[in-house]
């Protein structure tokens, strides 16, 4: 069966892909084996961070390989591990203050506010203003404007000044976890239910069926309005 395709370059190398497959399935289609740059498949993991560039246009692109399907004359580099520093701390032993953040990551404070980061992020998070929230030593907008990043590292890959903005988000999403985000009550109930073994006869019934049955349930189950 004939297959229409669209040239791409994977590393300096053409290859025929058909237009329809993401950069990852072309890959592979391609005939790589990926080993790395490859995680969830879902948009998740942040593995397979990609710059790319299209014929005739100047701009450089940034994209998860696993959600962005092929475009004609791609010219693509995976960037599958990006070196970078993350500060060595346990949480347990860390206050939810601004100091903590600027003692950690003392080259917060370098941020140009050029908006590179921002440029370069494939879940289109404004990184430039949560680096700034991070300069004020606002955890919690920090935690809530980063909440989607999947630390892919494109943002620290084209900072001018070096930064790590995703592990800088990262500490404060965790210090905003820990420490400052109101606990919930339904939670903590839920916890003390599995713990007593409330499920155990409901996990029981559900691993005793197959996947019809399984189907059968789950289109039964409640949704709430
Ligand atoms: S493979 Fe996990 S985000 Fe693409």
């Amino acid at each position: 069966m004939d297959v229409d395709t669209i040239p791409v370059f994977v590393m300096g190398q053409r290859v025929e892909v058909p237009p329809t497959l993401t950069i990852l399935r072309a890959l592979e289609y391609a005939g790589y084996t990926l080993t790395r740059g490859v995680g969830c498949r879902a948009g998740f993991c942040g593995a397979c961070a990609t710059v790319y560039r299209l014929k005739g246009d100047p701009h450089l692109y940034f994209a998860l390989a696993c959600q962005t399907v092929v475009r004609p004359e791609m010219y693509l580099a995976q960037i599958p591990f990006f070196p970078s520093r993350r500060a060595d701390y346990r949480i347990e032993d860390l206050a939810a203050v601004p100091a903590t953040l600027f003692t950690l990551y003392p080259e917060l404070l370098r941020c140009l506010a050029c908006g590179t980061c921002s440029k370069a992020c494939p879940q289109g998070i404004d990184v430039r203003s949560y680096m700034a929230a991070a300069m004020r030593g606002d955890l919690a907008a920090v935690a809530d404007a980063s909440f989607d990043c999947i630390a892919c590292g494109l943002c620290s890959a084209r900072c001018p000044v070096e930064e790590t903005q995703y592990n800088v988000a990262l500490l404060a999403r965790r210090l905003y976890g820990r420490y400052l985000a109101r606990r919930s009550e339904h939670l903590a109930e839920r916890v003390r239910e599995i713990e007593a073994g409330a499920f155990h006869q409901g996990l029981a019934e559900l691993r005793a069926l197959d996947e019809a049955g399984l189907t059968s349930r789950y289109n039964a189950r409640d949704i709430e309005a």
